[in-house]
């Protein structure tokens, strides 16, 4: 276009100017330029642009985890039951199909779905889906991820199985009240008084990334009970689903306080790292999102959580020689004191090594492992109990698997082992009481 133009306006000119050495040097420096401005102004389609980011940030909200039955189900098409304390909330159908899903959302129906909870309906979504999160998504951010769900997910023709709560759960309407109560409807506010990484990285956490949504403590109505780092009570430990989703806040045994910020992303990368290995809900996290990240989103989450700062905790970690020597030779003896010590020698040792050190890259370091410091034990309970498996990421060491002791051990042999390694090696935390193992065991759905 603009060449044609220059042609044109040459044309026209006189001869003598097209002689003029100072507009020829101009056209000939101007020539790359007006090259380069051809090929920029090719197809680049805003919204192809759009799809791509669109498909990046489904990732980051990890709309697949909750949105997808099972591995051999179609993406997005709905139906995984999710377990909530009112019974079981299926997630829907979110591919671009205009009967079961969402193929009829125009992107102000997307928007009030993802953002304020209200199908397009009119129906309340229930709080399973994390919209008290996403509702601080820019409009940047939805408009790329309805891009993508309109444009590259595979509509589907599924039907999923209906939600139905006993009453009074049942009654969507009544969520309206619950949503005046507990969800602020902001944008994410950026903090000045923060530079950009920061920012980036308490974007992701609080918004799409929905990190609260397991790690910060429940309140009566289930809610949140705190959304951004104002508070201290963000981030510092929930429980969601049986699982015990750890205090990501500064603290120095069981937070983030020994972890470095590259310890936090090659975990969040890989489900190594800060000598813990992911286990239990947070696996699937890395494996369905985390792993798909940016590093520079990585290293921003990183750096925004190294800033909160802990809460007093009561668990420590005192790495210290002699202590070690006293516990290994009470091991030996038997000594009572340390009932576990004996279970850990017969069943734990091989792995995780008598002096809780672990062997890189097989099993994890016990010793200063925030996970086995962590103020709630029921994660600890439920790895006994059913054992696990490390994340399978791309790039990352094999999966390791822990074994599962429920049919070996009773619930006195758990808890006197789990109180053994929290207060072993320099590690300080509360023991584990044999009730606490008899109600999970109890709690947890029968698959042992
Ligand atoms: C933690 C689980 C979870 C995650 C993560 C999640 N959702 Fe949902 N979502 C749900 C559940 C459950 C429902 C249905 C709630 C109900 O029936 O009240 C739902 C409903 C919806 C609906 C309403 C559709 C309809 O007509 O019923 C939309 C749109 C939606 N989600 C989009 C998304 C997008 C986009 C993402 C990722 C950015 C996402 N969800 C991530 C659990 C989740
Ligand atoms: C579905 C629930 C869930 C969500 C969502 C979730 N986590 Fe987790 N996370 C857990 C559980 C459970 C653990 C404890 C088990 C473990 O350490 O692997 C954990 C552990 C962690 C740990 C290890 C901390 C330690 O001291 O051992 C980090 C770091 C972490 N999560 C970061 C994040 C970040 C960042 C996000 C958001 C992008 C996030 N998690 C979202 C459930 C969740
Ligand atoms: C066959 C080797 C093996 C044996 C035996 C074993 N573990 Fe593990 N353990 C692992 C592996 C691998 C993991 C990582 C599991 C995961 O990420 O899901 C793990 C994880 C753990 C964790 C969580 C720490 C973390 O960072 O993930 C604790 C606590 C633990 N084991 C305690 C024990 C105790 C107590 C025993 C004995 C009763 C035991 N283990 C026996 C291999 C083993």
């Amino acid at each position: 276009m603009q060449l044609v133009v220059l042609i044109l306006m040459s044309l026209k000119m006189p001869f003598r100017d097209i002689l003029n050495w100072r507009l020829v040097k101009a056209v000939i420096c101007a020539y790359p330029v007006l090259l380069s401005g051809l090929a920029v102004a090719q197809p680049v389609n805003p919204k192809d642009l759009d799809v791509d980011r669109g498909a990046y940030l489904a990732r980051v909200g990890d709309c697949i985890a909750c949105h997808t039955a099972g591995p051999q189900s179609p993406p997005f098409a709905g139906g995984l039951p999710l377990n909530s304390p009112f019974g079981i909330i299926y997630s829907t159908n979110i591919t671009p199909d205009p009967v079961n899903g969402i193929g009829k959302y125009t992107l102000d129906e997307f928007t009030r779905a993802v953002r304020n909870g209200i199908a397009r309906d009119g129906r309340r979504l229930y709080p399973a889906m994390p919209y008290p999160s996403f509702t601080a998504v820019t409009d940047d951010d939805i408009r790329a991820l309805y891009a993508y769900f309109m444009n590259e997910v595979a509509p589907v023709n599924l039907k999923p199985p209906e939600t139905r709560l006993p009453f009074p759960f049942n009654i969507r309407l009544s969520l309206i009240f619950w949503d005046a109560a507990f969800v602020r409807h902001e944008r994410y506010h950026a903090r000045n008084d923060k530079d950009a990484q920061w920012n980036r990285g308490a974007y992701l956490v609080q918004t799409l990334g929905h990190c609260g949504a397991c790690h910060t403590p429940r309140g009566f109505g289930f809610q949140e009970r705190a959304y951004t780092e104002s508070s201290p009570i963000y981030l510092s430990g929930g429980l969601v689903d049986n699982w015990f989703a750890v205090n990501l806040r500064g603290d120095a045994a069981a937070g983030l306080g020994q972890w470095s910020e590259a310890d936090i992303a090659a975990f969040l990368k890989t489900g190594h790292g800060g000598h813990i290995a992911a286990f239990g809900s947070m696996v699937e996290v890395i494996e369905n999102s985390t792993q798909h990240f940016q590093k520079v989103d990585l290293d921003a989450i990183a750096h925004y959580l190294k800033s909160i700062p802990g809460r007093a905790e009561k668990a420590s970690y005192k790495p210290a020689a002699p202590i070690v020597a006293v516990k290994l030779s009470a091991m030996v003896t038997g000594e009572t004191e340390h009932p576990g010590a004996g279970l850990y020698q017969s069943f734990c040792a091989k792995c995780h090594q008598m002096t809780g050190t672990g062997k890189p890259g097989k099993s994890p370091k016990l010793a200063g492992n925030s996970v086995v410091l962590s103020g709630k034990a029921t994660s600890l309970i439920r790895l006994m109990l059913e054992g696990g498996r490390t994340a399978q990421t791309k790039g990352g060491p094999k999966v390791q698997k822990m074994p599962g002791f429920a049919k070996k051990f009773t619930d006195q042999q758990i808890a006197e082992v789990l109180s053994f390694i929290r207060d072993s090696w320099g590690n300080k935390a509360a023991p584990v009481t044999t009730r606490e193992v008899f109600l999970l065991r109890h709690t947890l759905p029968k698959k042992m």
